[in-house]
């Protein structure tokens, strides 16, 4: 499963293992994920703020009240909404204790009181310290509550004790991390992803498109990927890293998107387009620049192949999700486009507000089916994109359960008949 850009808050409190905490950010950094560490006071007594700053890239946060301006307003409120996950290594005794009784004196433990992300925490302390039943108590309460735990380990302790309290190692911790992401609700299952905006040449310098950015499909394509998922990303020009595990095709113009898409639907089950395909393209591309030689110029525009209809349009189509993005009237678009087109699901948001949707860190979907709406509240466009995709594949199992069952009886109809 990959991390890349995941969100993760690392929070480091006062224990020995706290150095090691400094090669699990490298290794998160590694592996393309968003690192900000937060570190108590007593952290910073092990391992300076300084090395977590160098290796994340990011200010290290620890006290809200003296860094509330230094971060640009990354505050408790701010951080808990970015955070796709809090992972807290190593935990110490103190911390474990204050996040069980809801204790909020430093921005750590004040974040964890606010985020609705998983927390984690990655347990580091003396054998004795670790088994005392208040401790243990402890812990029980807090798994109750949700909270996970990776670790502790056995083993010699750096007191010279032998026992359980050992931090796990920042590889296992990598793992603990990214098996948290993988979802499994679409395992083996091809899934094919349109994202980003086209473009219509003009002329060999100009061309016509639009203001998608390509991170809503994106972020499509690594939630399908983390769900297990058998991910075939196709996109028009973007500035995004190719996501990792997923096999990938850049196109320029719709045509270039429909061919690409055409040439492997046939082997898919989902099929999400979020691509902001031009509708229309210039009737010919000039061959040479255009010249300002007239005071206005006209460029005839004819309409593009329409990559979804035709989707859905085929005999064994898969299951077809479409994005409806909208400046007005949402719903009565989204719903006539999702009949019209015979989708199975339309994901429809308002672009109107300038700051969601296009060419934005975050967004805020209306999701349709026939029968059915759920609304996804704004989140950045990851968390969106994994609730979508949760949301695809229980309409999917509930869709393919249904074909199942009318292939089977098929089969049975048929069996008889021939008896
Ligand atoms: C040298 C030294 C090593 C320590 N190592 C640990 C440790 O490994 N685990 C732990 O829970 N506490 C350890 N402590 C105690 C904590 O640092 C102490 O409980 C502190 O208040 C924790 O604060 P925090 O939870 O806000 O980071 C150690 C203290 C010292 C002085």
């Amino acid at each position: 499963m990959s991390l890349a850009n995941k969100n993760i808050l690392l929070g480091v409190s006062g224990g020995i293992a706290a150095y090691k905490s400094a090669e699990l950010v490298r290794e998160l950094v590694r592996a393309h994920a968003k690192v900000r560490v937060v570190m108590t006071h007593s952290a910073k007594k092990f391992v300076t703020p300084l090395t977590f700053q160098a290796l994340s890239d990011n200010s290290v946060l620890s006290d809200e009240f003296e860094q509330a301006e230094a971060t640009n307003g990354m505050d408790h409120i701010a951080l808990a909404r970015w955070a796709d996950v809090v992972l807290i290594a190593p935990a110490s005794a103190n911390t474990i204790a204050k996040l069980t009784h809801g204790g909020a004196d430093d921005l750590l433990s004040t974040t964890c009181l606010v985020t609705h992300a998983p927390i984690a925490l990655a347990p580091a302390m003396n054998q004795a310290m670790w088994s005392n039943s208040a401790t243990q108590d402890n812990v029980e309460t807090l798994q109750k509550r949700g909270f996970l735990f990776f670790g502790p380990a056995s083993g010699q302790q750096a007191c010279g004790d032998i026992g359980e309290g050992r931090m796990f190692e920042p590889h296992q911790l990598l793992l603990s991390l990214s098996n948290l992401f993988n979802t499994g609700e679409l395992t083996d299952v091809n899934v094919m992803v349109t994202a980003g905006p086209t473009q219509e040449p003009i002329d060999p310098v100009r061309y016509i498109s639009n203001r998608s950015s390509g991170r809503m499909g994106f972020a499509i394509a690594e939630a399908a990927y983390d769900a297990g998922a058998n991910v075939h990303l196709i996109s028009g020009p973007v500035a995004l890293a190719k996501p990792q595990g997923v096999e990938y095709a850049s196109v320029k113009t719709a045509q270039d998107m429909f061919d690409a898409v055409q040439a492997n639907i046939k082997i898919q089950q989902i099929f999400i387009s979020c691509a902001a395909v031009a509708d229309y393209r210039p009737v010919a591309k000039q061959p040479n620049k255009i010249k300002k030689l007239h005071d206005d110029l006209s460029v005839t525009l004819v309409r593009n192949p329409d990559i979804i209809t035709e989707v859905a349009k085929q005999s064994n189509k898969p299951f077809v999700v479409g994005f409806a993005a909208e400046t007005q009237e949402l719903e009565k678009f989204a719903l006539h486009k999702l009949e019209r087109k015979r989708l199975d699901m339309i994901a429809g948001n308002d672009v109107s507000e300038n700051e969601i949707g296009f060419d934005n860190e975050e967004n805020a979907l209306e999701v349709y089916w026939p029968g059915g709406h759920c609304s996804l509240e704004r989140d950045t466009k990851t968390k969106i994109a994994r609730r979508l995709i949760s949301l695809i594949a229980q309409r999917y199992a509930n869709t393919h359960k249904r074909s199942n069952v009318t292939i089977l009886k098929n089969a049975k109809d048929r069996s008889q008949n021939t008896r």
